[in-house]
C-alpha cells in the first residue's frame, strides 16, 4: 500500500498584513492573454493582500505562488471570474503507476493548502475522479467548515473485455468513478490503492478536477489516454476565492471605525457585500444593472446599456431607453402600453367609437376579411402562451390581486411602497430558494433572505414561503395585504411586498438584522439590563396595541411569543409575523386539527373556544413579560411536571408570595422593590383565566410606559434597595390550571 506523501501545501508570502492597498499605478493588466483585475495584480502593491498576488512567468504564464513543504511550487492561473469570486487553475493529476512488479508513484503533485490562504475549492464546480481498474481512490482533506479531517473517495472496477467498460461520457463505476466534495474544503491529499495485487492494467490515476471539463471515454479505463489527453498532466480545477476573514458585516463596521486598519474592499459606486457561502471572507459584486469591477473605488461598476444588447430588453414594437441601473420601454407616440393579456404590448390610442360611422364601415368591410385570416393564424400561436399566462394570472386572481392592484397604484400616490413582485424576482432574489438563504422554519413556513432590487438600490429582505392556506383564505388574501401594506409602526416588521401568483402567496418583510428576543433571552450571550428589558416589553406592547387599534375588526397577532420579538441593529423590537390569522385555517374542522399559536404562550380560553380574540395576545404577551423577568423559557420540559409552564409556575409562586425565586437576577439588584411589585402584578393580570378579566393592550401599553418613567427616576437602585419580596403583597385573580404541552416552543423563525 502506497501513500501519497502528505501534500500539505504552504504559501511561502503568508505575512498576510492588514494593510491595504489600491493597486498601484503601472501594475500589469494582463499576462498571458489573462485579465489580472484588482483584488488580484501582479508585482508588488498591486494586490489587495499578498493572497491575491500572481507572478508572470518568463513563458507569459500568470501562476500563483504555493510551495509544497520540500520544494516551492507554482500554480498556473487559467482564469478569473471576479463577479463569481471563482478562480480555475491547473491541477496535477495524481497517478500510480506499475512498472514491471513494481509500482511507481509519480508524487509531482500539489494542491492548495488554503488555510491561510482566500481560497477553497468549489464544491459547486468540482468533483473527485478516479479513473482505472480495480481501484479505490481517496480524498484525505481539510475544511474550514469541519473540525474533524475529511475522507472521502469512490471505487472503480472493470471486469470482462474493452465493450464491457461502461460508455463515453458516463463516469458509473466501471473503469472510472466519481465523488462530490464538501463545501468550504482548503487542502486535500489524494490516494490511490489497488483492488487486486495482478492486475495488469498499467496506471491509475485520481485528482479533483471541474466536472465540465471531465468527459469519460472508454479507453481511459485500461491505457494512460486520459494523462496524455491532459495538458502536461494537468487538468483544470476551481477555486472560490474571498476577501477577507470577516463577513460583510464585519468588514464594513471595522472600515467605519477609523484608526483600526478599515479595509473594505468593496469600493465602488453601485456595488454590494456577499458574505462567501464556504468559509469566511466575502466578496463584492455589482448592482443589478451595473458590471464591472466592484473592488475599484468610485465609478468600477459601470452601468450596462440594455439597449444595446442584441436580445432587444424590450418587447417588439417598444422603444427602449437606457438610464443607470436600468433601462426602460415605452411606446411610440400615439400608442398605450397594454397588458391585457399578461404580454406587454404596444396599443394605438384610437377607439372605435371615436371615429366617424363611414369610416368604421369602411374599415369594417375591407379590414374584415383580413382579419378573419390573421386571427385564425394567430389564435394557435396566442392560445399556447396564453395557456402559460393563464396559470400564473388564476393565481393571482384568485388571491384577490386585482383589486390589490388597483388599490395599490391608488396609494401609491400617497407614497406607499407595497410592491407586488413576480414569482422570478423573488426567485432571483434567493438564488431559486436556495438552502442556504433560509432563515429559519416557523410555524407557517420557510424564510427566505433575499436582495430585491429597489428604487435606492439593492434591498436585503426576508420572504416569507408559506405551507399551507385554506380556500376561503385565498379570496380574501388581496384585501387582507392591503390592509397589512398600509400597517407602518416603528416596532413592526414592515410587510414590503408580496407574490400573488402562485399557489401559495409568498411575502415580503424588511429585513431585521440582529436575531429574535427569544434567543437574546435564552441564547446565552449575556445579561441584559432590566432597562433594557422593559423598552422592549414597552416597544412590543405599544406595536400591539397599535396593531389592536388599526382596523376594524381589530387585526390580532394570534401568535405573540418571544421567537416573533425581532431586534434591529440597535437592538430596537419589532413585532412579526402578525395577521397569521390570515394565513391560518378558519374553519371549524380544520381548526380541530391545527391549533393556532404556540403552546407555552397559548390563551387557555382559546384553546375552549377557538375564538381568537385581542385578550388572547394580551395572555401571550404576559408570557414574553414573564421570559423578560425571569430569564426563564415558557415551556420547560426537563423540570418536575408541575414546574413546565413558566405561566403557571408564576402564577403558583405569586399566590404563595414566594415569587423572587423565579425572578432573573438583574431584576432584582436593578429594580425598585415598588417597580417589581407593579410588573409582576401587570403580568398577574395578563395571564388572567378569564380574557374578560384581563387589562387592553393599551392599558398594558401605558402602564409599561409609565413603568420605565419610574424606572429612570431611580436609574441607580443600591443592593439596600433590593425589594424584599416577601413584603410583596399579591393578589390573586383566578387560579389557572397549569397547562402543559408536549412541545417547545423554540423551533420558529421569527417572521
Ligand atoms: C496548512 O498551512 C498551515 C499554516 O499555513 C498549517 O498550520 C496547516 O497544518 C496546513 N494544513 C495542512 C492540511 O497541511
Ligand atoms: C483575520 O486576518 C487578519 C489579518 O489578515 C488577522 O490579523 C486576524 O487575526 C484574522 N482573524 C481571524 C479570526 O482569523
Ligand atoms: C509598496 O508600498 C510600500 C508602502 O506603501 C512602499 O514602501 C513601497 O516602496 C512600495 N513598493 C513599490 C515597489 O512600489
Ligand atoms: C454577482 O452578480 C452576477 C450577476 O448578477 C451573478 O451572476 C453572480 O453570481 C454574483 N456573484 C455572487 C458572488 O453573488
Ligand atoms: C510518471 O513520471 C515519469 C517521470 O517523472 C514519466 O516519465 C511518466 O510518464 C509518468 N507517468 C505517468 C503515468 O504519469
Ligand atoms: C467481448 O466479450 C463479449 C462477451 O464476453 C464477446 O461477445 C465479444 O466478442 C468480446 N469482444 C472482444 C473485442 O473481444
Ligand atoms: C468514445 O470516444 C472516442 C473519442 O472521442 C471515440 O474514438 C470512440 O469511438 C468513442 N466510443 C464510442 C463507443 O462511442
Ligand atoms: C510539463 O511539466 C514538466 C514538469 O511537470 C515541465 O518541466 C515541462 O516544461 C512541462 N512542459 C510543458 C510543455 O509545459
Ligand atoms: C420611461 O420613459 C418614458 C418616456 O421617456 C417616461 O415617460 C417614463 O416616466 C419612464 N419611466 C420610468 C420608470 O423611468
Ligand atoms: C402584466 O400582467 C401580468 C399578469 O397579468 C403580470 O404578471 C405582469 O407583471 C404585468 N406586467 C406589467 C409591466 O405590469
Amino acid at each position: 500500500m502506497l501513500r501519497f506523501v502528505s501534500l500539505a501545501v504552504v504559501a511561502l508570502q503568508l505575512a498576510a498584513t492588514a494593510a491595504f492597498a489600491l493597486p498601484a499605478p503601472g501594475c500589469p493588466r494582463k499576462c498571458g492573454g489573462v485579465d489580472m483585475e484588482y483584488p488580484f495584480g501582479i508585482g508588488p502593491n498591486c494586490s489587495f493582500s499578498d493572497g491575491f498576488s500572481l507572478e508572470c512567468d518568463v513563458d507569459d504564464t500568470p501562476r500563483l505562488r504555493l510551495g509544497t513543504v520540500a520544494k516551492e511550487q507554482k500554480v498556473e492561473v487559467l482564469g478569473v471570474d471576479l463577479l463569481k469570486g471563482k478562480i480555475r487553475t491547473a491541477n496535477p493529476i495524481a497517478s500510480q503507476c506499475r512498472l514491471q512488479e513494481k509500482r511507481l508513484v509519480n508524487t509531482s503533485w500539489a494542491g492548495l493548502n488554503a488555510t491561510a490562504l482566500p481560497y477553497r475549492f468549489s464544491d459547486e464546480d468540482n468533483r473527485f475522479f478516479a479513473v482505472g481498474c480495480n481501484v479505490i481512490a481517496f480524498l484525505d482533506g481539510t475544511a474550514s467548515s469541519f473540525d474533524d479531517p475529511i475522507l472521502i473517495g469512490c471505487m472503480s472496477t472493470c471486469f470482462g473485455n474493452e465493450s464491457s467498460i461502461g460508455r463515453n461520457g458516463s463516469c458509473s463505476g466501471i473503469g472510472c468513478c466519481e465523488t462530490p466534495i464538501p463545501r468550504g474544503l482548503s487542502s486535500y491529499s489524494p490516494d490511490i490503492r489497488p483492488l487486486q495485487a495482478d492486475d495488469n492494467k498499467r496506471c491509475s490515476y485520481a485528482v479533483l478536477m471541474e466536472a465540465a471539463s471531465f468527459r469519460f471515454e472508454t479507453a481511459y479505463a485500461r491505457t494512460d489516454k486520459f494523462y496524455r489527453n491532459s495538458n502536461n498532466g494537468t487538468v483544470p480545477v476551481v477555486l472560490n476565492f474571498a476577501v477577507g476573514n470577516e463577513t460583510c458585516k464585519e468588514a464594513q463596521m471595522r472600515s467605519s471605525q477609523p484608526g483600526r486598519g478599515g479595509s473594505y474592499a468593496c469600493l465602488s459606486a453601485h456595488s454590494f457585500c456577499v458574505d462567501a457561502l464556504d468559509g469566511p471572507g466575502y466578496l463584492c459584486n455589482c448592482s443589478s444593472g451595473y458590471a464591472g469591477n466592484p473592488y475599484l473605488p468610485d465609478n468600477g461598476c459601470k452601468d450596462i446599456d440594455e439597449c444595446a444588447t442584441r436580445n432587444h430588453a424590450c418587447p417588439d414594437g417598444m422603444i427602449c431607453t437606457n438610464f443607470p441601473g436600468g433601462h426602460n420601454c415605452s411606446c411610440p407616440q400615439g400608442e398605450h402600453t397594454s397588458n391585457k393579456t399578461g404580454v406587454l404590448i404596444c396599443e394605438s390610442n384610437l377607439k372605435r367609437s371615436s371615429l366617424p360611422v363611414s369610416v368604421i364601415t369602411v374599415i369594417g368591410v375591407s379590414g374584415g376579411l383580413a382579419i378573419v385570416v390573421v386571427s385564425i393564424l394567430s389564435t394557435y400561436l396566442m392560445r399556447q402562451r396564453k395557456a402559460l399566462a393563464d396559470a400564473k394570472r388564476s393565481y393571482f386572481k384568485q388571491h384577490g390581486g386585482l383589486l390589490l392592484y388597483e388599490e395599490l397604484i391608488r396609494s401609491r400616490q400617497l407614497g406607499n411602497t407595497f410592491t407586488i413582485y413576480t414569482e422570478e424576482q423573488l426567485e432571483q432574489a434567493t438564488d431559486g430558494f436556495n438552502d442556504s438563504n433560509i432563515l429559519g422554519h416557523g410555524g407557517h413556513g420557510t424564510v427566505y433572505k433575499g436582495i430585491v432590487p429597489s428604487s435606492s438600490g439593492d434591498l436585503v429582505v426576508a420572504i416569507k414561503r408559506c405551507k399551507l392556506m385554506d380556500e376561503r383564505n385565498k379570496k380574501e388574501f388581496g384585501r387582507e395585504m392591503l390592509i397589512l401594506s398600509q400597517i407602518n409602526h416603528k416596532n413592526i416588521v414592515k410587510l414590503l411586498g408580496c407574490c400573488l401568483e402562485v399557489d401559495i402567496p409568498m411575502l415580503v418583510y424588511e429585513f431585521v438584522p440582529n436575531g429574535t428576543l427569544y434567543h437574546l433571552i435564552h441564547g446565552g450571550g449575556g445579561a441584559i439590563s432590566f432597562a433594557t428589558r422593559l423598552r422592549i416589553a414597552h416597544e412590543s406592547a405599544e406595536s400591539l396595541a397599535y396593531l389592536h387599534s388599526f382596523a376594524s375588526p381589530p387585526i390580532l397577532h394570534g401568535d405573540v411569543k418571544s421567537s416573533n420579538i425581532l431586534l434591529d441593529e440597535s437592538f430596537m423590537a419589532k413585532v412579526s409575523d402578525f395577521g397569521a390569522s390570515i394565513l391560518a385555517p378558519n374553519d371549524e374542522a380544520q381548526m380541530m386539527t391545527m391549533v393556532q399559536g404556540t403552546c407555552g404562550y397559548l390563551d387557555p380560553e382559546y384553546m375552549q373556544t377557538c375564538q381568537l380574540t385581542e385578550k388572547s395576545d394580551v395572555y401571550s404577551f404576559g408570557v414574553v413579560l414573564l421570559e423578560l423577568l425571569t430569564g426563564k423559557r415558557p415551556l420547560c420540559l426537563a423540570g418536575p411536571e408541575e414546574g413546565r409552564s413558566l405561566s403557571a409556575r408564576f402564577v403558583a409562586a405569586m399566590r404563595e408570595k414566594r415569587v423572587d425565586e423565579i425572578l432573573d437576577e438583574h431584576a432584582k439588584s436593578e429594580a425598585s422593590c415598588e417597580l417589581l411589585e407593579e410588573i409582576t402584578q401587570l403580568a398577574l393580570e395578563c395571564l388572567h383565566m378569564c380574557g374578560s378579566d384581563r387589562p387592553s393592550m393599551k392599558e398594558v401599553a401605558e402602564r409599561v410606559g409609565g413603568l420605565r418613567k419610574l424606572l429612570h427616576h431611580h436609574p441607580w437602585t443600591t443592593m439596600q434597595d433590593t425589594v424584599e419580596l416577601e413584603e410583596v403583597r399579591c393578589l390573586l385573580g383566578g387560579s389557572p390550571e397549569s397547562m402543559r404541552f408536549e412541545m417547545d416552543a423554540t423551533s420558529s423563525s421569527g417572521y
